[in-house]
Formats: structure tokens, sequence, C-alpha cells
């Protein structure tokens, strides 16, 4: 059912922990399964240098948030931002396709990650929406 690197990153996961200096931090959560991810990202010069999560959820998600910290890392903003649920689950020869929704918690937590860097340092970034949590949060406020 799952590749042997799958089974690889979920056995020995790498960068679990956070980053306690953290320049932009994202949490996310999967509305079909309740599972939580968050990632911790340290960037300097536009540059990822260094990335962590803690995923409070399934096999396929720990598998991905490691195989997405490693592939982030040494990558600009705007090359980690190219990086789709799909190229996590191609870099780990495959997921079951019930377990793909997995795999979004991954992008998601970065882009809300990076989301956060650039509302810190008042940066616009192109390409990239605020997590649907935060825009339905501002929504909100406007409306009230
Ligand atoms: Fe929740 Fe996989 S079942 S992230």
């Amino acid at each position: 059912m799952y590749s042997e690197k799958v089974l690889n990153c979920f056995m020995n996961p790498q960068n679990v922990g956070e980053i306690q200096d953290a320049d932009g931090v994202g949490t996310v959560g999967n509305p079909r399964c309740g599972d939580i991810m968050k990632i911790y990202l340290k960037i300097e010069d536009n540059i990822i240098r260094d990335a962590k999560f803690k995923t409070f959820g399934c096999g396929a998600a720990v598998a991905t948030s490691t195989m997405l910290t490693q592939m982030i890392q040494g990558k600009s903003i705007d090359d980690a931002l190219q990086i789709t649920n799909q190229d996590v689950a191609k870099a780990l020869d495959g997921l079951p396709p019930v377990k793909m929704h997995c795999s979004c918690l991954a992008e998601e937590a970065l882009k809300a990650a990076l989301w956060d860097y650039a509302q810190k340092n008042q940066l616009t970034i192109e390409g990239l929406e605020p997590p649907k949590s935060v825009a339905e949060e501002e929504h909100e406020e406007i409306a009230e």
C-alpha cells in the first residue's frame, strides 16, 4: 500500500520539532480528518535556511511533512512556492489515492508559514494567497 519512501519517512521522520526564533510559522488543519500540521521556517536573504514541523496526524501526513521540509531547505521563497502536494507525493514515490488529501496539509502549512513571514515583514510575495482560515477571519472582521 505504501512505498518504501513513505514508510521510511514515517518510521524515521526528519526535521521534527520547532524553531524557537522562527521567521514564519504556519498551522493548518485537515477538515476531513481533523489532523493538524505546524511548520516553522527560518528565512535569510529570501532563502529558507531551516524548516521544522510538528504534525498531529496520520503516517502519510508525517511522511509528507518530512519530505516537504527536506525539499524546501536551501530553496528561495519563490522556488518553494512552486512545490505542490503532487510534487511531495511524487518525491515519496506516490501515495495511495485515499491518502492524497494528507499531502495537501504540507503544501498548505508551507504557504501559511510563508504568509506569516510576509505579514511580519510587510512583504508582498507574488502568487501567495492568505491561508483560508486567515482570509475567513479577516472577512468576518470586515463584516462585523
Ligand atoms: Fe488526516 Fe492523513 S488522515 S492527514
